[in-house]
């Protein structure tokens, strides 16, 4: 290859190399001057087949058109690299001027259930209760026998039970009717003196406005020497001025009848409707809200605890309707439809955790 012919090939590779508009074009330029089969190498590689005295200027020669296409491929490359980043930066720009998108703490809403059980076990831990718990599906002996209601005892029918299949033992679970099974839990797994709530699901096949076959109730057991219907009717008026926050309840206890306490009442709160208002603590309009009693010698009997040196006393409440009433919702349906309208009406923030020095709604 002739001097000219030489220059011509470096023009016309340095002219390819100016107008390559990206990396990887460049690359491509690059493999076919200076790659294994590249056109200047391939010059070089005849440099073994020439006569020794034209060897040496040929060699400079295109070593020279080497050389200073390996510059120009370099100073391309960075520069294309420097273009590459500036398109990449402008592309990825944030605006951080713009206002915060909302994220699910903003937009998510705690359910009023979680929202009045949190309150009420923030209510009861502070008197001194821990927090027991049971399953959802119990054994007949949890949630009727060792509750002194035996098999074919009336009472059965009061709860409109679902029951499971018979096991391989006989046995025929349910779906528990009443969160008193962990009463029976309770004292079978613990010694006395007991002092415990236990939040949770129950189910009775039943449902209209006010009722679901599906809802929550809280029990509490107290289990001690010296315990008496004074400090049942001391922890549940407490409560009821702590949950409703106010100064002074009305509190009504009807005598009652549940098996597993003896005796038995049922207590009604005293309110005032005022417009579609409930207010608690007024008035002179009565809502049942709980059921309590002392326990029944025959339940102690029932966990083997000696009935002469120990009692106490019971007591279930239903959560949603406490939730109503302090909330408003009238349908007690809509708390289970899971109407993510209804929710953002009624639902709290998730961080308006309910504390007794915070306020708890
Ligand atoms: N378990 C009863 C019910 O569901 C309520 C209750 C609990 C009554 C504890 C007395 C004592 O109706």
């Amino acid at each position: 290859m002739s001097a000219s012919e030489l220059d011509t090939l470096k023009a016309e590779l340095l002219e390819t190399i100016a107008s390559a508009s990206d990396l990887s074009g460049l690359e491509e330029v690059r493999v076919g001057a200076l790659g294994k089969k590249g056109r200047v190498s391939a010059l070089m590689q005849r440099l073994g087949s020439m006569p020794p005295e034209e060897r040496k200027s040929y060699g400079q020669a295109v070593n020279a058109v080497k050389v200073a296409i390996s510059e120009a491929l370099e100073a391309k490359r960075a520069t294309l690299a420097r273009a590459a980043t500036a398109a990449k930066l402008a592309g990825e720009r944030v605006d951080v001027t713009l206002p915060v998108r909302e994220g699910p703490l903003a937009e998510g809403r705690i359910h009023p259930v979680s929202q009045v059980t949190e309150e009420l076990t923030e209510i009861f831990a502070d008197m001194g209760f821990s927090i027991a718990e049971g399953p959802d599906i119990e054994t007949d002996f949890n949630n009727f026998t060792a509750l002194n209601i035996p098999p074919e005892h009336p009472a059965r029918q009061d709860h409109d039970t679902f029951y499971f299949g018979e096991g391989a033992d006989g046995d025929r679970p349910v779906l528990r009717t009443h969160t008193s099974p962990v009463q029976i839990r309770t004292m079978l797994a613990h010694k006395p003196p007991l002092r415990i709530i236990a939040p949770g699901r129950v189910y009775r096949c039943d449902s209209d406005q006010t009722h679901t076959p599906m809802f929550h109730q809280i029990e509490g057991l107290v289990i001690d020497e010296e315990t008496h219907l004074g400090h049942l009717k001391w922890v549940l008026e407490e409560f009821c001025k702590a949950f409703f926050e106010v100064p002074e309840v009305k509190m009504r206890f009807r005598a009652s009848h549940f098996p597993f306490t003896e005796p038995s009442m049922e207590v009604d709160i005293g309110y005032a409707k005022v417009g579609d208002e409930i207010r608690i603590g007024e008035g002179d309009q009565w809502l049942e809200i709980l059921g309590c009693g002392m326990v029944h010698p025959n339940v102690l009997h029932a966990v083997d605890l000696d009935s002469k040196k120990y009692q106490g006393f019971a007591f279930g409440v239903g959560i949603d309707r406490l939730a109503m009433l302090k909330y408003g919702a009238p349908d007690l349906r809509a708390f289970f439809a899971g109407d993510l309208r209804w929710l953002k009406h009624y639902g709290f923030l998730p961080l308006s955790v309910p504390t007794l020095a915070g306020g708890l709604s």
